[in-house]
């Protein structure tokens, strides 16, 4: 199984009681009008107000003036630098160096080497008109071991790259953990033991301290639903267990992390404006029976807001039948204080859409059966391209969670497209102008219809390491040849720079 196609597999356990609840944050969001500026250092981000885009041709949409267009990257995907000035080592490092995890037995170790090429990255991402940049800080750059004493000169590359995107006119967006825990806390347990909640929390705070004055946008977490089942259920990524209890386990440890690291960043950094980045994928039932509606609704529980609803109500969703696993998570008396958080915004991941059916064990983990859409194109990923998932997903959060502010912090494509033309300066690809293009279109009509989103951020700026696929997967806006680490943007980033600078998709 691998993370192209990862139909789940089943483990029953016993079910239990759901932990008790709090409400949302006030939105207090003011009359939608289109163009404004959703901005200013100095106005409370909860009160800048919706937007809305006209009815009519939403090709033709106009974004709001100061949306932020940008881009995402994460630090073991691109930085390489693994071992360089006191980092320390990652279950990915682990994970990659070990025979038969990585297709083509490629690691991080270089990578993009953004740790040495952020410059020109930045320099890229200004001409490509670029507002913002998520990129992701490595735990192991900052705490060696995971604890204990910082490596400053992780830090200072942080804090370098931040100054260089603000003197860019870049909006600097941190996230926290994308998915490099150091090794030395997978060897004392990783995310099932419950310490690593607090000891993540520390780092978060040291991270936030060193550069809260000139980063005021954060993620804590990306993709916690994957890296926990992936991770420790099904194996196919860092650090490769393959129990379901044990992804469980993890997500639990992981929402208490992120309710700790909300405070411990908002005590050092009280202006910081903070969410995560969830991969959501809107389910839909393989068929009109009453069952595969109800799996499809367990679906969104575990897969969608396993890791939202815990943090804006302080409770699990009702992912099982039977109630939540009390027992298997580890759930203890006053969890549920512990892991809310008043989260500022919600980061959407969005990729694809999931056919979901019953399998006949509501309480297996996961309890229901999972396939991806198969009516539209496909990626070289084998990931089908399906724009209409992310109207279903915003509006479906959106409307959920009373309107929150939401912005994308990921979609994108992998397309294999090769430089071209004598000076092989040109890497045509319409397909990827045409992916975004659709999905643009799709979130204008979310936009249109109410939600609150307030940024885009394209996967990705460049090629990079993807995961267990290595480099055989390219999500680029811009080709990098690996030889000489040679930057060509595609003809999507051309396009994409367009759109950045007028806020149409018909520019
Ligand atoms: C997401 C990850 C990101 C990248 C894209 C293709 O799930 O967050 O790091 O691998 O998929």
């Amino acid at each position: 199984m691998n993370r192209r196609n990862f139909l789940t597999s089943a483990l029953a356990v016993a079910g239990a009681s759901v932990v008790g609840g709090t409400g949302l944050p006030a939105s207090g969001l003011a009359a939608p009008q289109i163009g404004q500026s959703l901005h200013t250092a100095d106005r409370p981000w909860a009160d800048i107000p919706a937007v809305a885009l006209p009815a009519g041709d939403i090709g033709a949409a106009q974004f709001p003036k100061d949306f932020w267009w940008g881009t995402a990257t994460a630090a073991y995907q691109v930085e390489g630098a693994w071992n360089l000035d006191g980092k320390g080592e990652s279950i990915w490092d682990r994970f990659s160096h070990t025979r038969g995890k990585v297709k083509g037995a490629a690691t991080g170790d270089v990578a993009c080497d953004q740790y040495h090429l952020y410059k020109e990255d930045i320099a890229l991402m200004k001409r490509l008109n670029q507002k913002s940049y998520r990129f992701s800080a490595a735990w192991t750059r900052v705490l060696p071991t995971g604890a204990g004493a910082v490596n400053q000169k992780g830090l200072d590359y942080y804090s370098r790259l931040t100054d260089a995107l603000l003197a860019a006119g870049i909006r600097p967006m941190c996230t926290l953990f994308h998915w490099d825990l150091p090794q030395p806390l997978e060897d004392l347990g990783g995310w099932p033991n419950r310490d690593t909640a607090a000891k993540f929390a520390d780092y978060t705070g040291i991270v936030a301290k060193a550069l809260g004055d000139r980063i005021d946008t954060w993620a804590i977490f990306n993709e916690p639903w994957v890296f926990t089942y992936l991770g420790y259920g099904s194996g196919v990524h860092a650090p490769g267990k393959t129990d379901p209890k044990l992804f469980l386990k993890a997500s639990h440890t992981v929402n208490l992390g992120q309710g700790d690291a909300f405070r411990a960043m908002k005590a050092v950094a009280p202006k910081a404006r903070i969410g995560s980045a969830y991969s959501m994928s809107p389910g839909e039932p393989a068929t009109d029976s009453e069952a595969d509606k109800a799996a499809t609704a367990r679906f969104h529980a575990i897969n969608n807001v396993w890791f939202l609803n815990t943090a804006l109500r302080g409770k699990y969703p009702e992912g099982f039948a039977g109630g939540i696993p009390e027992e298997t998570m580890g759930i203890q008396p006053g969890d549920d204080k512990r892991m809310t958080a008043p989260l500022d915004w919600v980061g959407i991941n969005y990729y694809r859409r999931t056919i979901v059916s019953d399998n006949g064990n509501p309480t297996a983990i996961p309890p229901y059966t999972e396939r991806p859409g198969s009516e539209g194109p496909i990626t070289e990923f084998a990931w089908e391209v399906w724009p209409k998932g992310l109207y279903d997903i915003v509006t479906t959060i959106s409307n959920e969670y009373n309107k929150p502010i939401i912005e994308i912090t990921e979609n994108g494509c992998s397309y294999g497209d090769t430089p071209y033309g004598p000076d092989h300066d040109h890497v045509p690809d319409q397909r990827r102008v045409e992916f975004y293009r659709g999905h643009l279109a799709e979130l204008a009509r979310a936009m249109r219809d109410g939600a609150n989103v307030r940024g885009y951020h394209a996967w990705s700026l460049l090629d990079n390491f993807e995961w267990a696929e290595g480099y055989s997967q390219r999500f680029g806006l811009t080709y990098v040849d690996y030889r000489n680490q040679k930057r060509t943007p595609k003809d999507s980033a051309l396009w994409y720079s367009k759109v950045a600078a007028t806020g149409r998709l018909d520019a």
